[in-house]
């Protein structure tokens, strides 16, 4: 099957990012999000981002030729001509059947559904479908445009032929996938991840190290390019502990229950770098500007 068209639900961190790597490979994009604000917020994020990847010679075309592949929408009918639907809205179950219900409706019946949902099982978000077999995960990382790993997650219902075309489209919009052959909560990545992060806000908890010591520590002791406090206001702590929770319920395994620590701070609204304020603070252009306390 030639995917042509692909139509992204959800203008947020995640949605943008993935309808920005679709208009970069050259396919036409429909984004749809429900108001139009928080559109053409993420119109000026992706704008400033292609324009970086171009200025550096790492995507083909100019910025006004991946922009124009790039529409944005608030109907959902628009998903009507889509032969890849990307789903990346807010992290809830309700929510997430509710779209694909309607998708199902809307779409033609070749479409494939691909959620990128971090924590909800696939097989139940499909179920919602009349179309099982077409529905997986394909999972991206934050920031998307930069990240290169996509899960391809395989729902108990989900066939092998959807789960090749998804693999190989990610893979044509510059990805490198890791085939997940059970949807379970968390997928893979965040299966690993999760453990250390909430050791490190253990131990901050405990007074032994300070955030951003954890975060040097990790930058430069482990080679990786940012700490788990900082990936963490990236991705928005309330997205990080809503997935761990979905780990823990599924789990019962202790290791994956939020600290109270986060728990405190996303009653507080501090979620990251999206609210100012997370484990760092950040000005009003997103640049961390010192520690939180
Ligand atoms: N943030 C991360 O680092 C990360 C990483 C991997 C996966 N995810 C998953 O990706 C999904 C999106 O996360 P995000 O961080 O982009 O969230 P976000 O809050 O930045 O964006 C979600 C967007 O969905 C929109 N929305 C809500 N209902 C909608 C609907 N019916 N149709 C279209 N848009 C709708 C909201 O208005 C919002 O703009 C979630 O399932 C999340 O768990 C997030």
């Amino acid at each position: 099957m030639e995917i042509k068209k692909i139509f992204v639900a959800g203008a947020g961190l995640m949605g943008g990012g993935i309808a920005q790597v679709c208009a970069q490979a050259s396919y036409d994009v429909i984004m749809r999000d429900i108001t139009d604000d928080i559109l053409n917020k993420s119109l000026k994020t992706i704008n400033w981002s292609v324009g970086k990847f171009v200025e550096k010679g790492k995507v083909a075309g100019t910025v006004d030729e991946i922009m124009g592949r790039l529409h944005v929408t608030t109907d959902l009918g628009a998903a009507a001509e889509a032969d890849f639907v990307f789903e990346a809205i807010i992290e809830n179950l309700e929510a997430k059947r509710a779209l694909f219900a309607e998708l199902d409706k809307l779409c033609p019946p070749h479409t494939i559904f691909g959620s990128n949902t971090s924590a909800i099982p696939v097989t139940e978000i499909a179920e919602a479908t009349q179309r099982v077999p077409q529905v997986c995960g394909t999972h991206f990382f934050s920031p998307v445009p930069m990240m290169r790993a996509v899960e391809i997650v395989k729902g108990l219902g989900t066939s092998q032929e959807t789960v090749e075309i998804a693999d190989k489209l990610c893979q044509s919009i510059g990805k490198e996938t890791i085939r997940v052959n059970l949807d379970v909560a968390g997928i893979v990545l965040n299966r690993l991840n999760f453990p250390s992060t909430i050791e490190a806000i253990k131990l901050v908890e405990a007074g032994v190290t300070t955030v951003e010591d954890i975060d040097k520590g990790m930058r430069l002791g482990f080679g990786r390019p940012m700490g788990p406090f900082e990936t963490a206001d990236m991705a928005g702590l309330d997205i990080g502990y809503n997935a761990m929770l979905a780990v823990y319920r599924e789990t019962r395994d202790p290791k994956f229950h939020p600290p109270m620590l986060l728990q405190r701070k996303v009653k507080l609204g501090q979620l990251g770098r999206k609210t100012g304020i997370g484990w760092y603070r950040y000005d009003e252009n997103g640049q961390k500007i010192g520690p939180a306390d």
